[in-house]
């Protein structure tokens, strides 16, 4: 039998000591969940503050809607009826440097939980997604593509005055220049995105995705004010994780993000400020587990 040296003997006992301090750290962060279950976890947390303590290095994908910062007191259309373009005050715009400042910091704590070969996704209008790229730019992530998601039943333009906007940008990074990223390159050419009237079937999946707005059935617990389509989460999840990957959205809203991950057997983490957002999030986990 081989002799353990002293230097084996050491490496084990940080690695003993590196386990227990994960699992202590688990227990304190799961402690402070709003709600957990073994493949749904949500934290009622300010998202820049609450990353700094998931351990680095430990998530596959990140999914980011944020705050898009166009509560500007505008008006739009909807159902025939005129409605205010306000989403909350989480959403209203403090100003270019400030908004530039807290886009960097909620990009910068995320870059530091993902793996190496980890991405992001982060979803915008011209309101916020140039701010978001540039900060994307600047804390080292590499760009992967960005994605124009064509909404083709997009509510009109009231004033006139400008194009009707129908679409947002996502933009895909990954955290490190050099590491080999997830994407399911096949399930994108052959799976099925009949919603798509831009999808040829079996031919390579583009970088223009035509999918509506969430539907009626989306929204049975109560709506979000910018929720997202299950759709369009459920192209990402398939395209950029795997089975058992833990995916992390900051901004979770409605919780489209955990919704999507779970069904396709994915752990998820969502973390948002409010709690009416979150219980809605749980309804919806709920009605998913049929529980
Ligand atoms: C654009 S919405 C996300 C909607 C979500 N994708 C969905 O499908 O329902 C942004 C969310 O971020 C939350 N939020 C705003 N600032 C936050 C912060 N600093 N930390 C965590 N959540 C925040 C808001 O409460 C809001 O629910």
């Amino acid at each position: 039998m081989k002799k353990i040296g002293n230097a084996d003997l050491l490496l084990r006992e940080t690695m003993i000591q590196c386990l227990y301090m994960a699992k202590v750290l688990n227990q304190i962060l799961l402690g402070k969940a709003y709600y957990k279950s073994p493949d749904f976890v949500l934290f009622k947390e300010n998202c820049i503050d609450f990353l700094k303590q998931i351990p680095e290095d430990s998530i596959d994908m990140i999914f980011a809607d944020p705050p898009y910062n166009l509560s500007n007191g505008g008006f739009s259309v909807h159902a025939g009826k005129r409605v205010s373009v306000n989403k909350g005050k989480w959403d209203e715009s403090k100003g270019v440097k400030n908004d530039f400042s807290f886009h960097t910091q909620w990009i910068e704590t995320c870059r530091r939980v993902l793996k190496p070969n980890g991405t992001i996704w982060v979803s915008g209008t011209y309101h916020s997604i140039y701010q978001c790229g540039y900060a994307l730019q600047r804390l080292g992530y590499k760009i992967l593509n960005d994605i124009a998601w064509y909404k083709p039943n997009a509510s009109p333009n009231l004033s006139c005055r400008y194009f009707t906007a129908s679409h947002e940008t996502l933009i895909w990074a990954r955290k490190d220049e050099k590491e080999k990223h997830t994407f399911n390159y096949k399930a994108m050419k052959d799976g099925n995105f009949s919603e798509d009237f831009l999808k040829s079937s079996n031919k390579q999946m583009r970088s223009v995705w035509s999918i509506a707005t969430p539907r009626p059935e989306e929204k049975t617990f109560g709506k979000h004010p910018t929720q997202k389509s299950f759709k369009l989460l459920e192209r990402i999840v398939l395209a950029a994780s795997n089975k058992g990957d833990v995916i992390l959205d900051p901004f979770t809203g409605s919780s489209t993000t955990g919704i999507a991950a779970v069904k396709y057997g994915r752990k998820f983490i969502g973390i948002d400020i409010e709690k009416d957002y979150l219980d809605l999030s749980i309804k919806r986990y709920k009605e998913l587990k049929n529980e």
